[in-house]
């Protein structure tokens, strides 16, 4: 990467001190240094976030809501993981993402991690969050990974014990940042302007 260091941001939705969720996203985020990408991990426990009760000064008069939101906006992916709680993702992610809006998620790359105890593996989560991200504007790349029974998925390390588990991880970060570049590239922006410009109807 030539140009500025594209920043992917992952967010855990577990709070939990031995979180198969945040093994799955650290493993994704390594996908995405391997393209160059610069990486931060945001766990949740380390930041004292209220309720979301719909105020707009929040961020005033809650420091830990603008610090977040400040991250959001420094990035230009963001990987979503979330562990799957009651055929959903987790309530704790939901309320950070209610916390932000469209200036910290509008036109990101974002990729999708579900982890969960049963045999489904977080699909329920995914696809909610899928929606989320539509809502805000977001671009969900295609790959995703659900990991089922994910209290046997990882060794004492953290890592996948399933090489091909640990392939499907760092792609979805590959591609978050691979597209995270191209979508804030020099290059990219220069045709957004020039289509932008264009006459209405080329040709017609
Ligand atoms: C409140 C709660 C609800 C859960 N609901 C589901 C569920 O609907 N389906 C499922 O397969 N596992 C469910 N689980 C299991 C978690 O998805 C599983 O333990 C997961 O690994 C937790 O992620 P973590 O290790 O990052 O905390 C639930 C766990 C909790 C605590």
């Amino acid at each position: 990467m030539n140009e500025k260091k594209v920043k992917v941001v992952g967010i855990c939705g577990s709070l939990n001190k031995n979180s198969n969720t945040r093994k799955a996203l650290e493993t994704a985020l390594l996908g995405a240094q391997e393209t160059g990408a610069e990486t931060e991990v945001v766990d949740l426990n380390n930041y004292d976030l209220p309720f979301c009760d719909g105020s707009k000064d929040i961020g005033e008069r809650f420091p830990d809501v603008k610090r977040l939101s400040d991250l959001m906006k420094s990035s230009q992916g963001l990987i979503l993981a979330t562990p799957e709680y009651h055929g959903s993702f987790s309530g704790v992610l939901k309320n950070a993402m209610d916390l932000m809006g469209f200036d910290e998620f509008e036109g990101k790359m974002i990729g999708l991690i579900g982890v969960s105890g049963g045999s489904i593996g977080g699909l329920y989560a995914l696809n909610s969050l899928r929606l989320i991200g539509r809502a805000l504007h977001a671009w969900v790349v295609p790959e995703q990974v659900a990991i089922p029974e994910a209290w046997k998925a990882f060794d004492s390390d953290g890592k996948p014990k399933d090489e091909h588990l640990a392939k499907r991880l760092t792609s979805v970060g590959k591609t978050v940042a691979r597209f995270a570049f191209l979508h804030s590239s020099k290059q990219s922006k220069e045709f957004i302007e020039a289509w932008e410009e264009a006459p209405k109807n080329p040709g017609g």
